[in-house]
């Protein structure tokens, strides 16, 4: 059976990461976090001494890290391994954050973890997956049976994170926002909806109203409404 795929694109701090785990959880599906796989690639790179800013040299290790790269699809088992090394932890360090985007910003290693996301996405053991990116909608699945575009005005995502950090430098983690905005839509353009893409701006909303307004275009798309 076809899994019914879920994209969800949106910035850093727009709730899609934590939207998106609820979702699988309460669906039974998998979950795709995508950025983890730019994370991972950052580290690894890092770990072969590869200078981030030499494109050529990060496209060149990319097969040898997808040959070596596992994610867990379960979300309730959140685990991501380099040869058989646990860097879960390790990805979501500031100097991952801070540097990923060099990695991310490279179009042939996109086209190639991109295709990785394809494989992965159409072969989901699950009744579906749900996935989250910057431009899942648009370029990766755009045939995906659900696309939304989740947002939230950047003051409202830089409260939400540093909330999550504990309030601690409050105006770097500010800083870190606004910069990895500047940078990322560069790449990808995750501000604007393409046609077909349903657009949830979560300002106003709290995390319960956003999950219910997904699970309802999803309720719609699927003929399950
Ligand atoms: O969602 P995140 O913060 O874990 O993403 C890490 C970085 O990867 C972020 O700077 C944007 C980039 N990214 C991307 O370019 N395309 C995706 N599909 C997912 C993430």
């Amino acid at each position: 059976m076809t899994p019914t795929i879920v994209a969800i694109d949106g910035p850093a701090g727009s709730g899609k990461s934590t939207v998106t785990r609820i979702l699988a959880e309460r669906l039974g599906w998998q979950l795709l976090d995508t950025g983890s796989v730019y994370r991972a690639l950052t580290w690894y790179c890092q770990q072969q001494g590869i200078d981030l800013t030499d494109a050529e040299a990060v496209l060149a290790a990319t097969p040898a890290f997808l040959q070596v790269w596992e994610l867990s699809l379960t979300p309730g088992e959140r685990w991501v391994r380099v040869d058989g090394i646990d860097v879960t932890d390790a990805i979501r360090a500031t100097e991952i954050s801070n540097q990923v985007s060099h990695v991310a910003g490279i179009m042939p290693v996109r086209a190639a973890i991109n295709q990785r996301f394809r494989e992965i996405l159409h072969g989901a053991t699950a009744a579906g997956i749900v996935t989250e990116g910057r431009d899942m909608t648009t370029v990766v699945v755009p045939d995906a049976t659900v696309r939304i575009l989740l947002t939230a005005d950047e003051s409202v995502r830089i409260q939400r994170r540093q909330a999550e950090r504990g309030n601690d430098n409050p105006e770097a983690v500010a800083r870190s926002v606004a910069l990895r905005d500047a940078k990322d839509g560069r790449v990808t353009n995750f501000t604007e909806a393409a046609p077909g893409v349903d657009v949830i701006d979560s300002t106003h909303m709290d995390l319960a109203a956003v999950t219910d307004a997904v699970l309802e275009i999803i309720a719609e798309r699927t003929g399950n409404g």
